[in-house]
């Protein structure tokens, strides 16, 4: 199954949990490839590559002058196609016939050898995360209980709905997942209601899961662990694990 995690406003934790959820379902046994097309190589970084080391990144992938097989890293902490700096460009750089079609295309052919491929995603709504919805049978949206999130969810909506009319009809929005949470402010509190009511306008629905704010997600990034393994006792380390189950009750339905 290939899901995308997306939204059009940054910093809300889509790297995070795009990392988490992979990890938990390495834990599990299952085979995961991570593709990484942010130009910031967040994820990448968090693998422990350097994004300015490697050969061949995502965006030479979907140029066309490497192939999938060639430019997959693996890790002891799953297989990743990794980013770099010049995914920036892609926009000028990736163009014409069938350029949505490019992940697609160069997906299929390993595809097979994994259980889940989980696209961490730019913010901005260009070529990359076109391609990456095309690619996917479900987006997972994390938002952060604010009105930028919100925002960001129309906007990636959007996209979805083009996406579904033009290159892939069948995408689905698996849900929108509530992410460094503060339960004890009322913001928060007014902005989860405000959250739900969108999730359904969009045909899909808020994960029950909420994802905690925590300082041991940081720390994990920053020590290029994931949060499961870093710190497993902590709010969004068993935040992310009630999330992956409800996922995974979905996805093997
Ligand atoms: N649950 C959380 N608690 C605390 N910090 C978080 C949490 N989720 C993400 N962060 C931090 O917030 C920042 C943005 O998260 P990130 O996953 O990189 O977002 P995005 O990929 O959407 O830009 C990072 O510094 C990350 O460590
Ligand atoms: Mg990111």
């Amino acid at each position: 199954m290939i899901v995308t995690v997306a939204n059009r406003k940054g910093g809300v934790g889509k790297t995070a949990t795009a990392q988490a959820l992979g990890a938990g379902l390495i834990k599990r046994g299952y085979k995961v490839l991570y593709i990484d097309l942010d130009s910031q190589s967040n994820l990448t970084n968090a693998l422990g590559i350097d994004s300015r080391t490697i050969e061949a990144s995502s965006l030479e992938v979907l140029e066309g002058s490497s192939n999938a097989s060639e430019a997959i890293i693996s890790t002891d902490r799953g297989d990743i196609l990794p980013a770099s700096p010049d995914l920036a460009k892609a926009d000028r750089i990736i163009e014409g016939t069938g350029s949505e079609y490019r992940l697609k295309e160069e997906l299929q052919n390993i595809a097979g050898r994994y259980d889940f491929i989980i696209i961490d995603t730019p913010p901005a709504l260009g070529i990359l995360v076109i391609n990456a919805l095309t690619a996917s049978e479900k987006v997972i949206i994390p938002a952060q209980a604010d009105l930028y999130s919100l925002q960001g969810i129309e906007q990636l909506y959007g996209a979805v709905e083009t996406v579904r009319r033009y290159t892939n009809k069948s995408l689905t929005i698996a849900g929108v997942l509530l992410t460094r949470y503060t339960p004890r402010s009322i913001i928060s509190q007014d902005m989860k209601s405000n959250l739900s009511d969108l999730a359904e306008q969009i045909g899909s629905k808020l994960y029950q899961a909420q994802i905690r704010e925590g300082v041991a997600v940081r720390e994990a990034q920053a020590t290029q662990t994931d949060i499961l393994t870093y710190d497993p006792k902590s709010n969004p380390a068993s935040d992310y694990e009630a999330f992956i189950k409800e996922f995974l009750e979905e996805a093997t339905k």
